[in-house]
């Protein structure tokens, strides 16, 4: 007889699917082992659907340790969901510098106006309506349902997806599989407490179900676990493999004035960065522009200096690669604005910290200033 298969299996599947138990013992390990973050209520305690609105808007695309900071600020400069709607956007934008994908902090503010000037201040309770409101997506209005109103409502992040496709062992690759997984943990979301089971999720996935490598020997859902038993935990979920990012190239011009200002100007409002201030800078295009191109777009006459080294950044869509040209000033130069001179404007050196730039331009500026 020739060798028989091996299987890998450590043991029997389980006979039933996960289901009440494994719901119980996650809420039992949740009790004992949660995360201590600043929006989350004492335990049994409702939490405030204006603190929890905020966290989760950041917490998208974002991790927990980035969020932290940038949470507490907004919430001791606008505490209420009126005070935040009866800012200006710009203070929001520049508050919100530095976490990224700035259309969040756009819709943080029209949703904070919305839910003032149609709810009387007090936001939805139903996924449905809080799917109505700016900004907030179908994950989204599952959370706040679930952890601000306690609805029995599913939210489902790259963590519940992971393990919720390790319990069920679910074979088919992101992102087809998004439904079918959504389905079957919405299976497991409970009546009661449904917040407490959703943020148990995302602490599990965070803390113990890791996509690496997954601590099955202290995990409370191994009994119930599919791929557990398989030996197939770290191979799954299963991801198609995505094309690599495009890359686009652009040049900087930094324009420095005697008296230490930056000429800066503000992006329009829609698109990528909208309403941020930026370095002005050429179209970022499929390759540099030759100097007589690129120099179209210089936001004032100026003689340039190249300033050696590129910056790259990361966006989601694609990498861009600066090249930075650098010129200094007279503080009283009448300058000949190229390029949209309402949009342009002097800021000091020493304000840099709080204005409204996204990482990507904070550094460039600092690459520029590098070599003085
Ligand atoms: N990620 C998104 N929402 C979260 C929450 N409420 N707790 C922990 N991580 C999260
Ligand atoms: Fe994840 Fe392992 Fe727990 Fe399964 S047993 S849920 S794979 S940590």
């Amino acid at each position: 007889m020739g060798d028989r298969v091996r299987t890998v299996a450590r043991r029997q599947l389980p006979l039933r699917p996960a289901g009440a138990d494994t719901v119980a013992a996650l809420l039992d390990w949740y009790d004992r082992e949660r995360r201590d973050l600043p929006w989350r209520s004492k335990r049994g305690r409702r939490s405030d659907p204006y603190k929890v609105w905020l966290s989760e808007i950041m917490l998208q695309q974002t991790t927990v340790k980035a969020v932290i900071p940038y949470y507490a600020s907004f919430l001791r400069r606008w505490p209420t969901v009126e005070a935040l709607a009866a800012a200006a956007l710009d203070d929001v934008l520049a508050a919100w510098a530095g976490l990224g994908y700035y259309s969040r902090a756009r819709n943080l503010h029209k949703c904070a106006q919305a839910v003032v000037a149609e709810h009387g201040g007090q936001f939805p309770r139903t996924e449905a309506g809080l799917s109505s409101l700016p900004g907030i997506g179908p994950y989204t209005a599952a959370a706040i349902a679930a952890i601000a109103f306690g609805e029995p409502a599913t939210p489902v992040d790259g963590n519940i997806e992971r393990v919720v496709a390790r319990l069920f062992a679910v074979r088919h690759p992101l992102p087809g599989a998004k439904r079918e997984i959504k389905r079957l943990a919405a299976t497991l979301t409970p009546q009661r407490r449904a917040g407490d089971f959703a943020q148990a999720m995302m602490d599990l996935g965070a803390a113990v179900c890791t996509p690496k490598r997954p601590s099955c020997l202290v995990c409370p859902l191994q009994q119930d676990c599919h791929a557990h038993a398989l030996g197939i935990e770290a191979q799954l979920p299963i991801k198609l493999v995505k094309a690599d990012r495009p890359v686009r190239y652009g040049i900087a011009f930094l324009v420095l004035s005697e008296d230490g200002r930056v000429l800066l100007r503000k992006r329009p409002e829609a698109g990528l960065l909208g309403g941020m201030l930026e370095v002005p800078s050429t179209e970022w295009g499929d390759d540099w522009l030759p100097v007589d191109q690129a120099l179209m777009a210089q936001p004032v006459r100026a003689d340039w200096w190249s300033v050696p080294g590129v910056v790259s950044h990361t966006f989601t869509h694609f990498r861009l690669e600066i090249m930075v040209m650098r010129a200094i000033v007279p503080a009283d130069a009448s300058l000949t604005f190229w390029a949209s001179p309402e949009h342009c404007r002097w800021v000091p050196r020493r304000d840099l910290g709080s204005a409204a730039l996204p990482s990507v331009m904070r550094k460039v500026i600092a690459h520029a200033l590098k070599e003085q």
